[in-house]
């Protein structure tokens, strides 16, 4: 009578903890797989490859960088995030050699003069001050722009180039992604003094060390694909401890039967 009480009472124990351990052995595969959460970064790089049209954008964020912080800003971020996407043609205006002749650390500045660390609306254009901070940073800090705008148009300013917005690729909180048809020319990189940023001294030498250790190789990719198959290696060996558990529930109940 007890046994048979002490069986019941495991069986329930069992039919109670079985849910819990089939969601402990399925969870991690559920998080592999692309949910809700990841539809924003993977529409940003989309929204830019649709558009056709801003091939040399995209080919700067992939290399340094700063297309991966997007995606995870995004999934994080309160604010939201602006990106005033140049085109192809806007990159072509440039100084042949311009982009060639920037550092890494360069490069990431100038494309993050172009992401603002804030979803802006044109509405929410016409709500904020002057100087807006962008995602840049040079030796004087925060790089910024000046917006004015209307109900339908942004003008942007960098204090050596002006550009206008007209009309959003994709606006819809966390992300805001507005086409120009102008390179933002952040000021140290494109200013009158500027040539001391491009030239060798050791100062700019430190800047593209630094950044080596971020820059875009295989080598990041190889660690990231270790990391997600440790991380596999471990889901996977909590599912097989699960299924022991269950084995030896299971195994137990027949004893006592
Ligand atoms: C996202 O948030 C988590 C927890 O709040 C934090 O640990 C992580 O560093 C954040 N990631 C980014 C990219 O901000
Ligand atoms: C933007 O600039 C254009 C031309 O420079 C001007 O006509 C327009 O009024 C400006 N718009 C705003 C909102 O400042
Ligand atoms: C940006 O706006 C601020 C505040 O209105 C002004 O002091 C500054 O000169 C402007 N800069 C440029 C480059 O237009
Ligand atoms: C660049 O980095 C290498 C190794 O990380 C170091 O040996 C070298 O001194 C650094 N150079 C500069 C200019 O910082
Ligand atoms: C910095 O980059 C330039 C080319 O971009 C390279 O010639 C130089 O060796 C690099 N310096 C360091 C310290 O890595």
């Amino acid at each position: 009578m007890a046994s048979f009480q002490t069986s019941n009472y495991l069986l329930s124990l069992l039919i109670f903890l079985s849910p819990l351990l089939i969601t402990a052995k399925t969870a991690p595969v559920v998080a592999d797989a692309p949910g809700p959460a990841s539809d924003g970064p993977l529409d940003f790089i989309g929204i830019l490859e649709k558009g056709s049209q801003y091939t040399t954008f995209l080919r700067l964020l992939k290399s340094t960088q700063v297309g991966e912080q997007v995606v995870n800003q995004l999934e994080n971020s309160s604010e939201g995030l602006t990106v005033m996407a140049p085109t192809d043609n806007a990159f072509s205006s440039l100084k042949p050699g311009t982009l060639n002749k920037f550092t890494n650390q360069q490069q990431s500045e100038l494309v993050m003069y172009h992401i603002l660390p804030k979803y802006y609306s044109f509405y929410t254009f016409q709500l904020t001050s002057n100087p807006v901070p962008t995602q840049a940073t040079s030796e004087e800090g925060t790089c910024t722009i000046n917006i004015t705008s209307s109900t339908n148009q942004a003008n942007i300013s960098t204090g050596i180039d002006d550009t206008s917005i007209t009309n959003a690729l994709y606006s819809d909180f966390p992300l805001a992604v507005y086409s120009v048809d102008k390179v933002l020319m952040p000021p140290d990189l494109f200013g009158p003094h500027s040539a001391k940023s491009h030239s060798a001294t050791s100062n700019g030498n430190k800047k593209n060390n630094s950044t080596s250790a971020l820059s875009p190789s295989s080598d990041s990719e190889a660690d990231a694909d270790t990391g997600d198959s440790k991380a596999s290696g471990v889901a996977f060996r909590g599912a097989s401890w699960s299924s022991l558990i269950l084995g030896f529930l299971f195994m137990g109940i027949l004893n006592l039967l």
